[in-house]
Parts: C-alpha cells; structure tokens; sequence
C-alpha cells in the first residue's frame, strides 16, 4: 500500500503529500502562498484581451463547433450555473452516455492538468481534443473556421481581435482565451484566508479544521483544493467506478454546486460524496457531525462569476 497521505509544511509554505512531493515538485509553489494555510485564494482573473474573451464567450455558445451544428460548449458547460451540467453523465450525439461526469469550467485555468484523467496541460489542448472528440463536438478546429468564414459578423469580430478571419488558431486561442477568465474569486473561505474572520461561521471553521487533521488537505490543496496531483481513487474501500484507478484529484472550488460527484456520476449529493472519501481514501468513517461540519465548510468554497454567487438562479 502507498502511503501518500503524511503531509508537511515546507517552508515556503505550501504543502506537499510526502509521496506526492517528487512527482509535483516544480509547480507545488507556483501560487505563493498568502497565508501559513495550505489552500490559498483565488486571484483576480488575469487582464486579457477583452476583443478575444467577448470571441471566445460567443464560440462558447456556438453550435457551429459541433458537426452537426446541434450542440455547444455551453450544452455541457452553463457558465450561468454551475460551469457544469447537473446531470450525473451528458451524452454523445447519438445520446449514449459519456464515459465521465462533466468536470465544471471554472477554475480549471488554475488546475495543472485537465480532464478527469489529466490528460491535458493546457486549456488549448484540452479544447483540441473535446472538439476533435467524436463523442463531444465531432468537428475539427480546421472544420469549424471554414464554416465561421460564412458568417460576416463572426468573421469581423475575428478580424477586430486576430487582425485575420477565423482558423484553426484563434479558434482555440478565442475559446482558450474566455476558459482563462472563468475564475470565481470572492468566496467566504478566501476571505477568511484574507483576514475576515467572521466570513466564516464556528461549524465551517470546525469543517476546515477536521479537513485538514483528517487528512483530506493531504490531496485537495493549493489554490484550486485540488486540481494538482494524481492520486488512486478507492485507496482502502471501493468508492467509485474502479477504473480508472487513478486521477487527478479534483478541485473542491465551488464543489456544493457541482452534484453529482465523482467521476461517474455516482455521488448524488455532497454527503454522500465527502462520506465516501472518508473510507475510501482515507479509511475513516465520519459521524454525521463531521460530515455536516465538512459539508458546510465545502459550501464556503462557492465564488463569485460575474457579480452572482456561481450555482445561484439567475
Ligand atoms: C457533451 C458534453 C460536453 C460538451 C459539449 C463539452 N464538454 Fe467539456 N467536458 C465534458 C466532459 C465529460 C469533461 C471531462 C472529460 C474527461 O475528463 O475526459 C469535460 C471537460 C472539459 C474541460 C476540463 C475541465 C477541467 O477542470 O479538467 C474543459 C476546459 C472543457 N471541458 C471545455 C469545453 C469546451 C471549450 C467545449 C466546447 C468546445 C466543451 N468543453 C464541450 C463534457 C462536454
Ligand atoms: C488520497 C487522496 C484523497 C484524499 C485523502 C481525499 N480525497 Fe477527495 N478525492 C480524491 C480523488 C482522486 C477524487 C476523485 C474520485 C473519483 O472521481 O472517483 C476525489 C473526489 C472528491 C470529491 C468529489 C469531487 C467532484 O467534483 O466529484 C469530494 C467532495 C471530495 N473528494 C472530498 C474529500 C474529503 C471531504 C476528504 C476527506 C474526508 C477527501 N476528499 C479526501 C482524492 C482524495
């Protein structure tokens, strides 16, 4: 049995899974910690392009960039809610279901690897793949640019924000470009890392405290409560699908609006989900107090997108 779960304060500050440490290394401090916490804030989104985002939020919704001009980005991905769908599996065109549960989009910027698998580095090659994916939008980059040419006022913005029309390069870069912004800053526990101390309630801190003597930071960490390491799944008890047996450990931003959980799907709701962690990662079973105490803690992870709290109705 690998043992992954000691963790140490180095002393920059960040935290680093003992096993974990080799593999991850280099990029363990890339976002500096702020705080001694082993989780640190989001930061503002970065300034981009503001000609390229409005391009890259209006491909998101284009159905042109599926092969049968039937579906978008935003069939899977609601940037309205949740970033995500609420559906335990999403489809292929032909309506069968996906292999995985849809990750949300937001915050994936800041995640070192993307997709359940981590298989993609950046958010280029990750679109590359998902719009080339015969099960997801079945159409190529190269595709897509030759039926946006036909649109005269798709083929103005490009020029406005690429000095040229659309092809397979600024169609990536556009879209690229809007994932980037799709950060949510603001939420209770960011500003609890910044010093308010009464964004927080006692139980949520209790939660943030028995998330981190249990052992949970050991895998969700850094900026994103996730998103930067591998790790098996199902360690000590079956949790989810077996296979793949090992991921990229999720991020826990925004994760009460993000049911269902798991790879699969199979976690209805949040309870479900941290008390299945607890025995299958960390081979503990929560009482009802902790797992409330967790939960509403995990609630305090929900940001901000655009002035709205993300999952909240319109
Ligand atoms: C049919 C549903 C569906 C559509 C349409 C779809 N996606 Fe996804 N998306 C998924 C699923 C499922 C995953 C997880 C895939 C995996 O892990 O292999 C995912 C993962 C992602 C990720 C990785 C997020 C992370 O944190 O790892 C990004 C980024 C993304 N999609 C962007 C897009 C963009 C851009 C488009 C449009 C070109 C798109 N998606 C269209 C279902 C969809
Ligand atoms: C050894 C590493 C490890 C530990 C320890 C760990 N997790 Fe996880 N966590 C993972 C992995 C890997 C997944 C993805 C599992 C899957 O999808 O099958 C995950 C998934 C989750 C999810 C679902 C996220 C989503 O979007 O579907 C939640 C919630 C979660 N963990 C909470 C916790 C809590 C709470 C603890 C402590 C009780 C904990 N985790 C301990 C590695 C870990």
């Amino acid at each position: 049995m690998l043992l992954r779960l000691s963790v140490r304060p180095t002393r920059a500050g960040c935290w680093i899974p003992v096993a974990a440490a080799l593999l991850w290394a280099t990029a363990s401090c890339t976002h500096a910690a702020t705080t001694d916490e082993p989780i640190t804030p989001l930061p503002a989104a970065l300034a981009a392009n503001p000609l390229r985002v409005a391009l890259g939020a209006r491909l998101f919704s284009d159905t042109r960039l599926s092969r049968d001009d039937n579906r978008s980005c935003a069939t899977c991905h609601d940037v309205g809610a949740n970033g995500a769908s609420n559906r335990s599996r999403d489809t292929t065109p032909d309506g069968i279901a996906l292999n995985f549960n849809t990750t949300t989009v937001f915050n994936a910027a800041l995640s070192f690897r993307l997709g359940w698998e981590g298989k993609y580095r950046t958010l280029e090659s990750q679109t590359d793949a998902l719009l080339r994916n015969p099960q997801i939008m079945g159409c190529t980059p190269e595709t897509i640019a030759q039926k946006l040419q036909g649109n005269v006022s798709l083929t103005a913005d490009f020029e406005a924000a690429y000095g040229r029309g659309p092809d397979a390069t600024n169609v990536l870069d556009a879209l690229a470009t809007f994932l980037r912004t799709l950060t949510t800053p603001g939420s209770r526990f960011d500003r609890w890392l910044e010093g308010d101390a009464t964004a927080l309630s006692t139980q949520e801190v209790a939660g943030y405290a028995l998330f981190k003597s249990l052992g949970c930071i050991a895998c969700h960490q850094g900026v994103n409560v996730g998103g930067n390491l591998f790790e098996q799944q199902g360690i000590f008890h079956p949790l989810a699908r077996p296979q793949p047996a090992v991921l990229r450990v999720p991020s826990l931003r925004n994760v009460a609006t993000t049911a269902p959980y798991f790879h699969d799907g199979s976690a209805p709701t949040l309870r479900v989900a941290v008390r299945k962690m607890g025995l299958a990662q960390l081979n503990t079973t929560l009482t009802d107090e902790q797992v409330d105490a967790i939960v509403a803690y995990l609630g305090t992870l929900t940001g901000v997108y655009r002035g709205k709290p993300v999952g909240a109705p319109e």
